[in-house]
C-alpha cells in the first residue's frame, strides 16, 4: 500500500496553471479539512523577485475560484503550510536543501514545460527528494508523438520507478467522467444494451467558444489532436467503451483502458477533418482569424473530427464520432450515445432512436430520450414524441475543480485516475497513424470563428448517413 505524502512540492509552483488551478484546488481541500495535517506545500520557482508577490497572486486566485473573499481562519491554516521558494530545480545542490521540509515522502508535481523534466528528476535524485516513498506527478503536453513521450518516459524512469509517476489528465478528475463508470456499471439498465447490437453510434464533442490567443507559442506546436484528442477525448472514449474490469482497482481499471487503445483501428484518410479558424462573429462580437493571433499564416488545426473505430467484439461497426474546436459557437462538452431505431414504426410522427447524453459542459447532466405517447386525442393513430428524462444532474453542493480529486489522490497515491505508461505510449500510437496520414504541406480548412466547424467534418459523417448532435 501507499502512504500519505509528508509533502507537497510544486515545481513552476509561481506559474499560471498554479494559480488557476493548483493553489485555489488546494485551498478548497484545506477549506474541507481533507489535507493531512503535516503537509507543508512548497511551492518553487525560477524567480527571486516573485516572492513577494506570490501571496497576494495566490490569494488572487483564490478568489476567483470562490468568487469571493476566503475565509480568514482557513487563509491562515493554508499560508500556515505553504511557501514560495526561488531555486533553480534543475540543481541538486539547490533542490537539497528542501530535505528537511519536505520529509521521508514528498510529492513533486512538475508544472513547467517538458523540455525540462528529465533535468529536474535528476536533480530531485541527487538531492536526495526521489527515495522509493516519493512520487512524481506531470502535466501535459506529454510529448507531440510517441517518439517525444518515450524519450519523457525513459528520463523520468531512469529515476522513478512506473507505481512512483502520476500523468495528469484532468478530464479525469472532472466528477461526471468518473460517473460514466457508475452509470455503467451500477446499473443493471444499460450494460446488456452497451454493443453494436443496440447501439447505433457515439459522438463526443468538446466545443469551446475560446480562441488561443495568447497562448499560440505553446499551441502552434500542438493543434487540436495532440492538445485534446490524444489525451482528453481518448480517456472519454475508454471509459465508454471499456469492458468491465475485475475490480475496481487501479491497475485492473487501467489495463481494461489500454484494451481499447490498442483495439483502435487505423484511421483512413478521410475519415480524419481538419480546420482552422478564420475571423467570424461570435457572441455579437468580431473574432479574429487564428493566422492573425500568431501573427503569421500556420498549418495547425484548430479543429479536428475524427471517425474513430474500435476493432473487438463489442463495438465491431459502430463508429465514434470524435471532435473538438476553439470559437465554436458555444461551450459544450458531450457524450452521446445513440441507440438503434425500433426496427419496424407503428405510429404516425417522427420517431427518434433512444438517445443518452451525457454533459460536461456547460452543466453536469446525464438525460435519456425516450419515446412516449403525446397527450389528447390524437387522430391519426398514436403520436409519439421525445421526452428527455433526467437522470441525474449536479448535485446541490458546489461544484468542483478537477484538480481536487486529482491533488487529493496523488496525496494518498491513489493512481486510479492517472494514467499509465502504456497507455499514454498507445495512445500516441494511433495518433501518430493520423498525422503521418495528414500530407506534409497539406493545410486545415478554413471556419468562421462562430461556426461548428469547417465543411469536411459534416461531410465525413453525412457519408455515413448521421448528422452531428447540434
Ligand atoms: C487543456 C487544453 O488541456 O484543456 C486547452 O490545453 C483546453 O486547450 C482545456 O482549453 C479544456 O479543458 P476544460 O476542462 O476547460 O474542458
Amino acid at each position: 500500500g501507499s502512504r500519505t505524502a509528508s509533502s507537497l512540492i510544486l515545481v513552476g509552483g509561481g506559474g499560471d496553471l498554479s494559480m488557476r488551478m493548483l493553489l485555489p484546488s488546494l485551498y478548497l481541500l484545506e477549506a474541507d479539512g481533507l489535507l493531512p495535517d503535516a503537509l507543508p506545500i512548497l511551492a518553487i520557482g525560477r524567480d527571486p523577485d516573485a516572492e513577494g508577490s506570490f501571496r497576494q497572486r495566490v490569494q488572487a486566485g483564490v478568489e476567483r475560484a470562490l468568487g469571493g473573499k476566503p475565509d480568514e481562519e482557513i487563509w491562515r491554516r493554508f499560508l500556515a503550510r505553504l511557501s514560495y521558494i526561488a531555486t533553480d530545480a534543475t540543481s541538486g545542490e539547490a533542490l537539497a536543501r528542501l530535505r528537511p521540509a519536505a520529509g521521508e515522502r514528498p510529492v513533486v508535481y512538475l508544472a513547467v514545460s517538458p523540455d525540462l523534466y528529465g533535468s529536474i528528476c535528476m536533480a530531485l535524485e541527487a538531492a536526495g527528494l526521489a527515495g522509493r516513498d516519493s512520487r512524481l506527478a506531470l502535466e501535459k503536453p506529454l510529448g507531440r508523438d510517441l517518439a517525444s513521450c518515450e524519450a519523457i518516459n525513459e528520463a523520468v524512469g531512469a529515476v522513478y520507478a512506473e507505481r512512483q509517476v502520476f500523468r495528469v489528465d484532468h478530464y479525469l478528475g472532472k466528477d461526471t467522467v468518473q460517473n460514466l463508470l457508475a452509470l455503467r456499471f451500477g446499473n443493471a439498465l444499460f450494460e446488456p444494451l452497451w454493443n453494436r447490437l443496440s447501439i447505433d453510434h457515439v459522438q463526443i464533442t468538446v466545443a469551446e467558444t475560446e480562441g488561443v490567443g495568447e497562448r499560440w507559442p505553446y499551441y502552434d506546436r500542438y493543434g487540436a489532436l495532440r492538445d485534446m484528442v490524444q489525451n482528453h477525448i481518448l480517456q472519454l472514449l475508454c471509459l465508454i467503451a471499456m469492458e468491465p474490469p475485475a475490480e475496481f482497482t487501479p491497475e485492473a481499471v487501467r489495463d481494461q483502458k489500454v484494451k481499447v487503445l490498442r483495439s483502435l483501428r487505423p484511421l483512413e484518410p478521410q475519415e480524419a477533418a481538419r480546420g482552422q479558424y478564420v475571423s467570424g462573429a461570435l457572441d455579437g462580437a468580431n473574432a479574429p482569424a487564428y493566422a492573425d493571433e500568431r501573427g503569421s499564416p500556420s498549418g495547425t488545426e484548430t479543429y479536428v473530427a475524427l471517425t474513430a473505430r474500435i476493432d473487438n467484439w463489442r463495438w465491431s461497426g459502430v463508429p465514434f464520432y470524435l471532435r473538438t474546436g476553439k470559437r465554436l459557437p458555444e461551450r459544450r462538452t458531450e457524450i452521446v450515445v445513440q441507440f438503434r431505431p425500433v426496427p419496424h414504426a407503428l405510429f404516425s410522427g417522427e420517431l427518434e432512436p433512444n438517445q443518452l447524453v451525457i454533459s460536461l459542459q456547460p452543466s453536469e447532466e446525464i438525460s435519456l430520450r425516450l419515446m412516449h405517447k403525446a397527450p389528447g386525442l390524437a387522430r391519426d393513430g398514436m403520436q409519439v414524441h421525445g421526452l428527455p428524462l433526467r437522470l441525474a444532474s449536479a448535485s446541490g453542493g458546489r461544484r468542483r475543480i478537477a484538480y481536487e480529486r486529482l491533488l487529493l489522490d496523488l496525496i494518498k497515491g491513489d493512481p486510479t485516475l492517472f494514467v499509465r505508461r502504456d497507455e499514454i505510449q498507445a495512445a500516441w500510437r494511433w495518433v501518430d497513424g493520423i498525422t503521418q496520414g495528414w500530407e506534409p504541406g497539406s493545410a486545415p480548412d478554413s471556419y468562421a470563428a462562430g461556426t461548428w466547424g469547417p465543411q469536411n467534418a459534416s461531410e465525413m459523417i453525412d457519408r455515413d448517413g448521421r448528422r452531428w448532435r447540434d
